[in-house]
């Protein structure tokens, strides 16, 4: 009989860990095997559904995921900006013995932000080796289909065969479990992804920044912020009513889809908005909205990173109002193992 309660015993911790282990591993993919999977599954970049403006201009383009997290943005934003021009310039100031540009995007989505850095390092063939070993690119996303269209827009680039360009590597996985090695990375990128964290989550994931990031590195994040008009009032509501009693995750929506029927049944939020196609493509079941204050007293409580930048970014789309939180941190050159321990504690 206990052999047999054994037996059950070890058999479900191994069926409990085999699937704990299949939910958080992650897949390093070879370009050309995405190329073929784009082709046999007829994937390819969505047409946009809306447009959204910055001082009066149309900026950004936005195309629904494949997965219900939200669109893919087109990286003109003022942080995107910022993360080019950082890259750029570290891969300006490279010389033989300096090192490579390692660069982590989580939740890179179709790709429009790596194709455009990737693009923009590229270097004309002139006759010598290109160093194009020294500038790798790992984008990293929940969906294989979104990473498939990734490749074949930055393959699309490639295919100018007089020009060479950083090493993309993608990765199918979900941030912030992950497994690549510790001060691995020059730049970190988190572009309209950390708003599908947990609470829990995006605690981990700025410890993993700070674990994952080279010294001297910088992690730059943008993500939805309470007071966006686009969902219309009730999370602003939410956020300052819960604000008030000092929940310090005061932006933390659980059952989307529930609460925008209510809402609509309510009369508070246009019936037609929740029924339209874009909106189903798109709403997750959780979001995580937080201020640039939420997050840099996240950052400051359980981390030793130092904010470069904070403050929220204000777009729109049509009439409304899109707020976004926009903060940078970085990894100083002279961090520490007390810097560490210190944010262990
Ligand atoms: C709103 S889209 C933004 C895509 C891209 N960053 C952009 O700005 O266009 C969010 C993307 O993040 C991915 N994603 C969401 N949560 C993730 C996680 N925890 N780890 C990795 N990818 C994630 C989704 O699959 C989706 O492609």
């Amino acid at each position: 009989m206990q052999l047999v309660i054994c037996a059950i015993y070890s058999m479900s911790m191994w069926i409990f860990s085999a699937y704990a282990m299949q939910t958080h591993t992650q897949t390093r993919w070879k370009p050309e095997e995405l190329l073929v999977y784009a082709q046999e599954n007829d994937l390819r970049l969505p047409k946009y559904n809306y447009t959204i403006q910055q001082n009066g201009k149309n900026v950004l383009q936005a195309r629904s995921t494949l997965n219900h997290h939200g669109a893919c943005f087109d990286p003109e934003d003022p942080i995107s900006k910022s993360f080019m021009a950082d890259i750029a310039d570290h891969r300006a100031r490279k010389t033989s013995t300096s090192i490579s540009t390692c660069v982590l995007e989580i939740g890179c989505g179709m790709g429009l932000l790596a194709k455009k850095v990737l693009a923009s390092s590229a270097i004309r063939y002139d006759g010598n080796e290109p160093d194009y070993d020294n500038f790798y690119y790992v984008g990293l996303d929940l969906s294989k289909e979104h990473l498939a269209i990734a490749t074949q827009e930055i393959a699309k680039f490639k295919k100018h065969e007089d020009f060479f360009m950083g090493v993309w590597d993608p990765y199918e996985g979900k941030f912030p479990y992950v497994s690549f090695g510790e001060e691995t990375f020059t730049h970190i990128g988190a572009f309209h992804v950390g708003h599908f964290w947990t609470d829990e989550e995006c605690i981990q994931s700025l410890k993993t920044f700070e674990s994952l990031l080279m010294p001297d590195g910088k992690a730059y994040i943008l993500m939805g912020n309470p007071h966006t008009q686009v969902y219309g009032p009730i999370p602003s509501l939410i956020y300052d009513v819960r604000k008030f009693f000092g929940t310090e995750f005061a932006g933390y929506v659980e059952d989307v889809p529930k609460i925008a029927e209510q809402l609509a049944t309510m009369g508070l939020v246009p019936k037609e908005q929740i029924e339209s196609p874009t909106f189903k493509e798109q709403i997750a079941d959780h979001y995580l909205f937080v201020t640039p204050e939420d997050l840099c007293s996240l950052v400051k409580k359980h981390t030793a990173l130092n904010i470069v930048y904070s403050g929220t970014i204000n777009m729109h789309q049509g009439d409304k109002i899109m707020v976004h939180t926009g903060v940078i941190v970085k990894k100083e050159s002279n961090y520490t193992v007390t810097d560490y321990l210190n944010s262990k504690k």
